[in-house]
């Protein structure tokens, strides 16, 4: 019998602060060779900050982009969906695909061990990287992101968040690895608060104070919750979320990052396209209509088994 290798956190509790570091490699092999150097130490890093605060449900998952693969594991086997975010231009809107070679996605109840790691990794990578993006994300009230509604109920739970990340036996090379997308959404929040509450809950497809779905015969084709779900052969298929508010007050930059792990990219691609390009195409999520996408990147998450198994 062979034991599947040990997956990065990718199913682990969503807290209620986490990081997002998004960074390309410089060009050169010693820029390669030290991020090569890195992503070995990655266990050891987060056992440094980990045992530091043992109740603070730490964990970082690390991704890797399609051209970084290319360039770091030249030659060797490639997971079956890797391949750069595909832009999704719709009549009205754009999701674009933006640079990404690395993605360390830092969560904990507490913001101060999502810093000190992200210090940690910055230290060995900041002359050899170009950060792209990086957002500093809070849960706010009963997990709300800023558009006001619950965010992430639908998600799948214990075993079943295992089944709907971890990729099987249809990439054997990759089995326990995973997909991640990332989007960094801008909203604009004042027309947002000048619609009434009804029309948003159409456009989300959830009761604002109670959470609670409404029936589908309430809801509209255009509505999040119906252009999101992902049926094959009569089954639901599921992705992971674990999206978070940010901002800066001053400036009134509000936003959502979102993430998306599932053990197929082609899942959330649907997603997207039902969003930006419609189903029926034109049946865009009026979502967009107050959230503009600015950034878009999809990494590969191999497992932890691979990454202490990095050679430089
Ligand atoms: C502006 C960015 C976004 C915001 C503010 C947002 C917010 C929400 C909210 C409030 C819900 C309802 C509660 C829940 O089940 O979590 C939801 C559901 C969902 N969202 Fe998003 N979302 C965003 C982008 C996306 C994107 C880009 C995708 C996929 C590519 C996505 C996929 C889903 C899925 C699969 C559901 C659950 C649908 C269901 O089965 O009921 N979301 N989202």
């Amino acid at each position: 019998m062979t034991t599947k290798p040990v997956p990065q956190a990718v199913a682990a509790l969503l807290t209620p602060c986490a990081m997002f570091l998004v960074l390309t490699i410089k060009p050169g092999r010693e820029a390669e060779k030290t991020v090569l150097e890195v992503l070995a130490d990655m266990s050891g890093l987060q056992r440094t900050v980990r045992f530091r605060n043992l109740h603070a449900d730490f964990t970082c998952v690390t991704g890797i982009g399609s051209h970084a693969w290319d360039r770091l594991f030249p030659g060797k086997p490639r997971p079956k969906e890797l391949h750069p975010f595909i832009e999704m231009k719709g009549a009205k809107y754009t999701a674009p695909s933006t640079p990404g070679d690395l993605l360390f996605h830092i969560r904990a109840s507490q913001m101060y061990m999502c810093f000190e790691m992200a210090m940690l990794i910055m230290d060995r990578l900041r002359a050899v990287t170009e950060t792209q993006d990086e957002v500093h994300g809070f849960k706010y009230f009963d997990d709300r992101d800023l558009l006001g509604f619950v965010d992430g109920t639908a998600n799948p739970e214990g075993p079943y968040a295992v089944e709907a990340t971890m990729i099987g036996e249809e990439d054997p090379e990759f089995v326990n690895g995973s997909y991640v997308i990332v989007q960094k959404y801008m909203h604009d929040l004042k027309t947002w608060n000048e619609l009434p509450v009804e029309m948003q809950e159409k456009i989300i497809g959830r009761k604002k104070l109670s959470n609670v779905e409404l029936p589908d015969d309430e809801k509209p084709p255009y509505a999040h919750n119906v252009l999101n779900v992902v049926v094959k052969d009569g089954k639901q298929i599921d992705i992971l979320r674990d999206n978070m508010p940010f901002g800066e007050v001053g400036d009134a930059h509000f936003g959502t990052y979102y993430i998306g792990y599932a053990k197929s990219a082609a899942t959330t691609e649907e997603m997207l396209h039902n969003m930006f390009i419609g189903k029926p195409v034109g049946n865009y999520d009026h979502i967009l209509d107050f959230s503009t996408a600015k950034t878009g990147c999809l990494f590969f998450v191999p497992t932890e088994d691979f990454l202490n198994n990095v050679k430089a």
